[in-house]
């Protein structure tokens, strides 16, 4: 979602004259787009500002904006920090070259964010004019590009800080949300990414009709241009599951790939995070999946260390990763987030030690899993969105990184970068172009092959 943000500031930005340059030291204007879900990403912000402030003594025009997750739930606090000229909320960054312009002619601090964020406001109509306006292509990866389908969120997981920042659960109207789709395969874009919190809980009402994601999938895939389409993240809920794997099984274009965190394995715990299913009920949505798209790639979440949890209960966490075989696993250590029902009602009472041993057993398990599925890839021509260089490529030996459409990494010798010399398909670069890749050598995270 931040990703996506900060692809539409810098487009909005572009649009107002200005440009994007490599470091500070040349910048007259520096952003953070920031995120509020673990303690550790907004203390590393803190440590940007702490620095910022030092810059700021030699060059006192720098403008310096704190955007998104941490503004909203920080707001004035943040004028603290000697080095904020700048609070943006994520609901206001149509409003950021505004903001800007202010702090460079004015030279005041502005803020600008949701004053009640659980209430319906009329940023929504601002941000949804802005999306549809700047909606580009990913900086990262060429090719792809983010398509917000729902904002906010409904949950209140226990643990977590969105519903308090992301405001409300809503759905886009799926017209925008094509429209979008459709000026961006003109553009050249050849693989979308839908977003939302709970993408799976998308749901649109017009007139007689509700969409779903199923619909969206399938409305999506009839533009000419767009070859993979891919949602995350999804919530463990029956609602709408059959018709949305139905869609995956039925339409090429759609990636056989499912993000489905669990969370825990406990369902002690996972009553105590409010998540409204078991692991039972979650192991069965596993199933459903894999009856309906046999081949499909699933990726989980979980957080270790939440209040109260017992050996017995990581123990059941192990079990749970090891029955659902999952492709990949992102896994943190809990992190209280002030105002969210768990850090009000629950000791934060894991010692840091054991949630790190729980982390690393957990991180292992995975491992061992990972390894065996990437090993049946061996000898296998897989097709790949090259996203470009290999962050190890070297100039002797030029290494493209790409990704399967079950999202699996996969790293291959490129054609030489070297201006003048053309690749094996007759361009410079294949970033952003589909290749097929015959694998020859794994390890858990990532496939290594020779291009076809
Ligand atoms: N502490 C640790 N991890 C968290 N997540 C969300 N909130 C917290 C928290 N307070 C994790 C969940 C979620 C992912 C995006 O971040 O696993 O799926
Ligand atoms: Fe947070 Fe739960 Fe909503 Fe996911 S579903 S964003 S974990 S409250």
């Amino acid at each position: 979602m931040n990703k996506l943000d900060s692809a539409l500031i810098e487009a909005s930005l572009r649009s107002s004259d200005f440009a994007l340059v490599g470091n500070v030291e040349e910048a007259d204007v520096v952003l953070f787009n920031t995120c509020s879900v673990r303690d550790h990403a907004e203390q590393r912000v803190l440590s940007h500002l702490g620095h910022l402030k030092h810059i700021k003594e030699s060059r006192p025009d720098l403008v310096v904006a704190v955007v998104g997750c941490m503004a909203q739930r920080l707001g004035d606090e943040l004028f603290k920090q000697p080095a904020v000229d700048i609070v943006c909320g994520p609901a206001q960054i149509a409003d950021i070259p505004r903001l800007i312009d202010e702090a460079i002619q004015e030279k005041k601090k502005t803020i600008a964010v949701t004053e009640k964020i659980r209430k319906p406001s009329s940023d929504g109509q601002a941000l949804e004019r802005f999306e549809t306006e700047y909606g580009v292509e990913d900086g990262n990866i060429p090719g792809q590009a983010y398509v917000r389908a729902m904002h906010g969120c409904d949950k209140f997981c226990s643990y977590c800080v969105v519903p308090y920042v992301r405001g409300p659960e809503t759905s886009r109207p799926p017209a925008a949300i094509v429209e979008q789709a459709k000026r961006l395969a003109q553009n050249g874009v050849k693989q979308i990414t839908l977003l939302g919190q709970r993408i799976n809980a998308y749901e649109y009402k017009a007139g007689d009709k509700t969409y779903c994601l199923a619909d969206l999938l399938a409305m999506i895939s009839d533009i000419n241009g767009i070859e993979w389409i891919r949602f995350v993240t999804s919530y463990p809920s029956q609602k709408f599951f059959t018709e949305i794997m139905q869609v995956i099984a039925a339409l090429p274009k759609v990636c056989r790939y499912l993000h489905l965190p669990a969370q825990s394995g406990s369902d002690k715990i996972l009553k105590a995070m409010n998540r409204g299913y078991t692991s039972a009920q979650y192991l069965e949505l596993i199933d459903m999946a894999r009856q309906i798209v046999p081949d499909i790639a699933i990726a989980g979440d979980f957080i270790v260390g939440f209040p109260g949890e017992s050996d017995d209960d990581f123990e059941q966490t192990v079990e749970l990763l090891k029955k659902a075989q999952y492709k990949n696993s992102f896994i943190f250590k809990y992190s209280p987030r002030p105002a969210t029902s768990a850090d009000n009602r629950l000791e934060d009472n894991i010692p840091q030690e054991i949630k790190t041993k729980r982390n690393i057993e957990l991180l292992k398990t995975q491992e061992k899993i990972s390894g065996k599925l990437a090993q049946s890839f061996l000898g296998k021509t897989v097709k790949v969105l090259v996203e470009g260089p290999s962050k190890k490529s070297h100039k002797d030996n030029p290494q493209l990184v790409g990704r399967t459409a079950t999202d699996w990494i996969v790293v291959f010798n490129g054609p030489p970068a070297s201006a003048g010399e053309t690749s094996p398909n007759g361009g410079p670069s294949l970033a952003g172009r589909f290749a097929n890749v015959k694998i020859s050598k794994t390890t858990p995270l990532t496939l290594f092959g020779v291009l076809i």
